[in-house]
């Protein structure tokens, strides 16, 4: 930790509330400055003003880039990390072929610290800096993905994945085995550091309803933990939970019945439901993660975000590696602005960005913690390059002669064109983790 106060000079971003609600819903200071001591944010504002306030601090000059909050990722698998991009399949066999046998190895602690650092590498190249994840079945898979995350100071949301039907022998656990391991996992990790624990019911399909209700207990159990699980994600996921629950007369009802739905889970995918389950998860205060390379890439279908908006669902963006299709958030605002422009609906990328950065944190009760660059803020934060491939360059020249190098052309370039390229460095809690001149990429093996 570095008790040094640190001014970090160039272009300040960060939203202050909803785009959707306010008109004033961010604060941007064209040269301005960020002021970080101890891990946490002191002051954001404009550099002149804040360099006269903070005469002995340290100057680190990132002039011409721009200053953001991390991106939260609020649906990933870790495990998934080498099986990204695995062609020809829709969901539940995809989940047969590639995703359980995958799964299978991280009951080797040591194989999942190595995915552990590749993935967490990767977040960090890619200016995430907290996700909320999955792990696997296995107790050894929520140990490393903690310990590594420890190592690098990240904030980091995940849970043991809790599955007792309908997989491989190899990858399932039961009621009482789920359970205990869930409780000793949190016990061990919640609230330890940055660490924050996720009960992770996978899926209806491989729970039992005496299994969700055991997750739901534990809920009861440790409130300031977070539920995980997928909702309605593809057609014949649908049905075949139906079948499996006939008693339900939608999806939502399954994990009602349970007792999941809550202010504090998190839903991904959610791309079929009824008027109804939107309105019920609303009521219940529930998040939505929205996950459009996975979408896209599974023919999981369209999701609706102008009828979310309208229902005032709390709806985020996520990658979902390895369904989804690329860690950077910037690639999943791009396909989220083209599956709304199919719509007719052309989502703003205010709209989008503050569903990576602050909305996230709104939803997941973090935001006095992390998303915004609000006084006592923990200081995980991106600096971005406008222009970091020719086409941006010449995109920029373009607007420039034009008198359109505007914040939201700004941005919206580096939603449809941007990835790790524009991410010049990125810090944890104050700490330089990453940057693009100076740290190798990670291999696995
Ligand atoms: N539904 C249940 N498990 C998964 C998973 O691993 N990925 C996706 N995309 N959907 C799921
Ligand atoms: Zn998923």
């Amino acid at each position: 930790m570095n008790n040094q106060i640190q001014l970090y000079r160039g272009e300040v971003f960060y939203f202050k509330s909803s785009p959707l609600e306010s008109g004033d819903s961010y604060c941007y200071y064209p040269e301005g400055a960020l002021v970080v001591s101890d891990g946490k944010v002191m002051e954001a504002g404009f550099y002149d003003m804040l360099k006269d306030k903070y005469p002995s601090a340290c100057l680190v000059d990132y002039s011409g880039k721009l200053l953001m909050p991390g991106f939260i990722d609020s649906h990933i698998h870790y495990p998934q990390s080498e099986m990204i991009g695995m062609y020809g399949k829709q969901l539940l066999d995809w989940l047969n072929d590639y995703t359980y046998p995958t799964e299978k190895a991280f009951s080797s602690r040591e194989y999942a610290e190595r995915v552990a650092h590749f993935f967490i590498n990767e977040l960090l190249c890619n200016g995430t800096t907290s996700c909320m994840a999955y792990a696997t079945v296995h107790k050894t898979s929520v140990d490393a993905l903690f310990t590594v995350a420890s190592e690098y100071n990240m904030r980091m949301l995940t849970g043991k994945v809790l599955m007792n039907r309908n997989a491989p022998d190899y990858l399932t656990d039961t009621e009482e085995s789920g359970e205990a391991d869930t409780r000793s996992l949190i016990e061990k990790w919640h609230k330890q550091g940055r660490n924050l624990y996720v009960i992770t019911p996978r899926f209806s399909i491989t729970s039992t309803h005496d299994q969700l209700i055991s997750a739901a207990r534990l809920h009861e159990e440790y409130p300031d933990t977070y539920i995980q699980t997928h909702l309605s994600e593809n057609r014949n996921e649908i049905e075949s939970t139906l079948t499996l629950s006939s008693e339900c007369m939608d999806y939502l009802e399954v994990y009602e019945r349970a007792g999941l739905v809550t202010d504090r889970s998190v839903f991904g995918h959610c791309i079929h439901l009824s008027d109804s389950e939107c309105h019920r998860l609303v009521e219940a205060g529930a998040v939505m993660a929205h996950c459009p390379t996975s979408n896209l890439f599974l023919g999981s279908g369209l999701f609706d975000m102008q009828r979310a908006n309208r229902v005032n669902m709390q709806t985020t963006l996520a990658t979902d590696v390895g369904g989804g299709t690329s860690f950077s958030l910037f690639r999943t605002m791009d396909k989220s602005y083209k599956i709304q422009q199919l719509n007719g609906y052309s989502m703003s990328v205010f709209e989008s960005l503050y569903k990576c950065t602050q909305g996230t944190a709104k939803a997941l009760q973090l935001d006095d913690k992390i998303g915004n660059f609000k006084t006592g803020r923990e200081a995980d934060f991106i600096v971005l390059d406008y222009a970091a491939t020719p086409s941006q360059q010449a995109r920029k020249e373009y607007l420039k002669r034009n008198g359109k190098w505007t914040l939201e052309n700004k941005l919206f370039g580096l939603q449809t064109l941007g990835d790790d390229r524009n991410i010049v460095a990125t810090y944890l809690a104050g700490n330089k983790v990453y940057t693009s001149w100076e740290i190798l990429r990670y291999a696995i093996f």
